[in-house]
């Protein structure tokens, strides 16, 4: 095996030089988001790992203390691993990592943020879906040149909007050019946001 590429994981070659790295949600495995990503774009290839911690059960990118409370140490160390997994990935299957687009989901996609913050440079393209801000990075990354589609549930009880916008507006801070979005519904995610988003890939 190629070292570092060290996450149970589906990859499904595509037929353009873009790869999606799809992030599951707790609960969610490598396959849970393959559809997903094949609707946003028929062409890519598509990187899908499983999280690595279980809850219950129940997997996740990263522990957490209770629900939007996390482990700091943890995540630290799970964003490091899924980081080194894309370039291990990259270098194993031959994709470019600058054509790399994350689309996460809730801890699928607060793991991205996390990668976004942390390992500035690996991720140029992310959405993400039903995000907060996983941690306040002191000082700000500078994450110039980095597309960012955020998408938000109004009614959301899991990740509260104004949440979402915390993120929205670190990752603006940064430099990252943001475009966070609220639609009418809670933690689920709706076709319509979905379409939102796969227009906003092909500007
Ligand atoms: C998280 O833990 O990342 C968020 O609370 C969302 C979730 O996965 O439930």
């Amino acid at each position: 095996m190629t070292a570092g590429l060290n996450f149970i994981h589906q990859f499904i070659p595509g037929s353009s030089d873009r790869t999606l790295l799809v992030l599951h949600g707790t609960g969610g495995d490598e396959n849970e988001f393959l559809p997903l990503g094949r609707e946003m774009d028929p062409a890519a290839a598509l990187l899908s790992p499983r999280g690595q911690v279980s809850e219950n059960g129940h997997l996740r990118f990263f522990r957490r203390l209770a629900e939007g409370i996390f482990d700091l140490e943890d995540l630290k160390r799970r964003t490091d691993d899924l980081a080194d997994f894309i370039g291990a990935a990259a270098r194993h299957y031959g994709f470019d990592v600058s054509k790399l687009v994350a689309v996460g989901y809730s801890n699928g996609a607060n793991i991205a943020a996390s990668v976004l913050l942390q390992r500035p440079g690996i991720l140029r393209t992310a959405i993400m879906l039903r995000a907060m801000a996983p941690f306040e990075p002191e000082p700000l990354p500078d994450l110039s040149g980095v597309r960012a589609w955020i998408a938000g549930g109004k009614q959301d009880v899991v990740i509260a909007p104004g949440e979402t916008q915390r993120l929205a507006d670190l990752l603006s801070s940064a430099g990252a050019e943001v475009t966070a979005q609220f639609f009418n519904g809670g933690h689920e995610l709706t076709n319509f946001e979905l379409v939102r988003a796969q227009r906003w890939l092909e500007r």
